[in-house]
């Protein structure tokens, strides 16, 4: 029997196509997020296009307090836990951001406080188990801060270094933790967007994300590319790059 894969923000564009991933390959799926019904849908598709078992979840990213609970439920299910892939995310426009710091705090929130609630709970299970996977969806926007889209970035950079220490952490019980850096990717996060190139399919995205847990990858940009032009803006020294509009 194949393990049960945990995707939480089961209803986010990348996370739909790497459910398909796994369903495809016979993994019992445990969907999480705060749309019931969209969830309710989508697995009643996996099921019939793929016949696996999928259940669904109700997880909201601020509900702190209910993560331990939430990650016991998941570990209920019938079968054996196998991994996590972390793929929730909030963006908000940086103007209105600035603005207001209600939406500042909430993208902090969303996608890094809570992503450490849920990701310290799931640790303690996979380092107690010795093995498993922790995948989780963080940016290229993490990578350098830019006046277009600093708030956002430095929740996506902070989870990034968290990775790098929970990664370190893990190492030694041999659980798998691995950071995916998407480029643009054409989402509802991304809809209607200005300025958006070199823009993704998410499912070119999820089969990047499934080969990056099956081969052990540690930090994967994707499409691969993305690496290469991070280097570039990464390297750039901060009394040139502070005068840049980006
Ligand atoms: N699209 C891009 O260009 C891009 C690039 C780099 C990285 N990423 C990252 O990739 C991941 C997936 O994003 P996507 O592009 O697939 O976005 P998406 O389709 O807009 O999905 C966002 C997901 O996050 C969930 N979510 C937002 N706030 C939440 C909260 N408070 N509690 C629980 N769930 C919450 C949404 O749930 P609802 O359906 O209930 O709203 C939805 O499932 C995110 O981490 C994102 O930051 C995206």
């Amino acid at each position: 029997m194949k393990k049960n894969i945990l995707i939480i923000g089961g209803t986010s564009g990348i996370a739909r196509s790497i459910a398909n991933q796994y369903a495809k390959r016979n993994h019992p799926l445990i969907l999480a997020g705060r749309d019931s019904v969209e969830m309710e849908r989508l697995s009643s598709d996996i099921r019939i296009r793929y016949r696996v078992p999928v259940c669904v979840k109700i997880y909201h990213a601020e509900a702190y307090d209910e993560h331990s609970v939430f990650f016991a439920s998941c570990l209920e299910e019938p079968g054996v836990l196998g991994g996590i892939i972390l793929a929730y995310g909030y963006m908000e426009d940086q103007q209105s951001a600035q603005a207001d710091f209600r939406k500042a705090k909430q993208m902090i929130e969303v996608n890094y406080t809570s992503c450490v609630s849920i990701l310290e709970t799931a640790a303690r299970y996979f380092e107690q188990q010795r093995s498993g996977f922790i995948a989780v969806i963080s940016s290229v926007a993490g990578d350098r801060g830019r006046q277009s889209n600093y708030i956002y970035g430095s929740s996506k950079g902070a989870l990034s270094v968290y990775l790098q220490g929970l990664r370190n952490r893990m190492y030694a019980s041999g659980v798998h933790v691995v950071t995916i850096k998407p480029g643009f990717v054409d989402t509802k996060m991304t809809y209607g967007l200005n300025g958006l190139f070199l823009v993704s399919k998410p499912q070119d995205v999820a089969k990047r994300v499934y080969l990056a847990i099956q081969n052990g990858k540690e930090v994967v940009y994707v499409p691969g590319f993305w690496a290469f032009i991070m280097g570039i803006i990464k390297a750039v020294p901060e009394q040139f790059f502070k005068r840049f509009k980006l």
